[in-house]
């Protein structure tokens, strides 16, 4: 019986968990942010995955990128300048009122992203550190 409850309650976080994940922002302000940071995100992995063995070195993609990360920093204090709100979004109001810190984290992102040195797959990985740092940085503090 235990087993059979255990189970039972499994399915329903595993339900709840996925019903969760489906709520998708309404909020246009929210999606642009949103959509700005999952262009972020595939930035990363590019860089990641060469770093970390899982796709070939390439320098013309690593170089994009690189500019795309670097582009896409510049973005963030626009992107978030007003303050909204959606049942969808982790932003923190904490952004708001620590405003200059939240666009240092974002420029913090574009010096890393600068940084980095895309002609080589030693570059990538010894910048990817700093980049996944800066990321980390600012969703530590205003991402819940
Ligand atoms: C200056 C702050 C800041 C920096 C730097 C930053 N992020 Fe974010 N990121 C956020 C905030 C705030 C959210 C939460 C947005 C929301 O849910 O409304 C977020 C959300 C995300 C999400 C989830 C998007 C979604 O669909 O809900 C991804 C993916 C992401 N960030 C990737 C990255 C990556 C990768 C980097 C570094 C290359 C990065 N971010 C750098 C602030 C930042």
């Amino acid at each position: 019986m235990k087993s059979v409850a255990r189970i039972i309650a499994a399915a329903i976080l595993l339900t709840g968990g996925a019903a969760l994940a489906e709520v998708e922002a309404t909020n246009p302000t929210v999606i642009a942010w949103k959509n700005l940071m999952k262009q972020n995100g595939g930035a990363a992995k590019t860089l990641g995955d060469m770093a970390a063995g899982k796709a070939a070195f390439d320098a013309a993609a690593a170089e994009a990128a690189k500019q795309k990360l670097i582009e896409d920093a510049g973005q963030i204090p626009a992107a978030f300048k007003d303050q909204a709100e959606d049942p969808a979004s982790e932003a923190k109001p904490e952004i708001w009122a620590n405003w200059d810190d939240f666009t240092a984290k974002a420029a913090a992102l574009g010096k890393a992203a600068e940084a980095l040195d895309s002609s080589s797959l030693d570059g990538i990985k010894a910048g990817m550190g700093d980049i996944g740092g800066a990321c980390k940085a600012c969703h530590s503090s205003y991402k819940s």
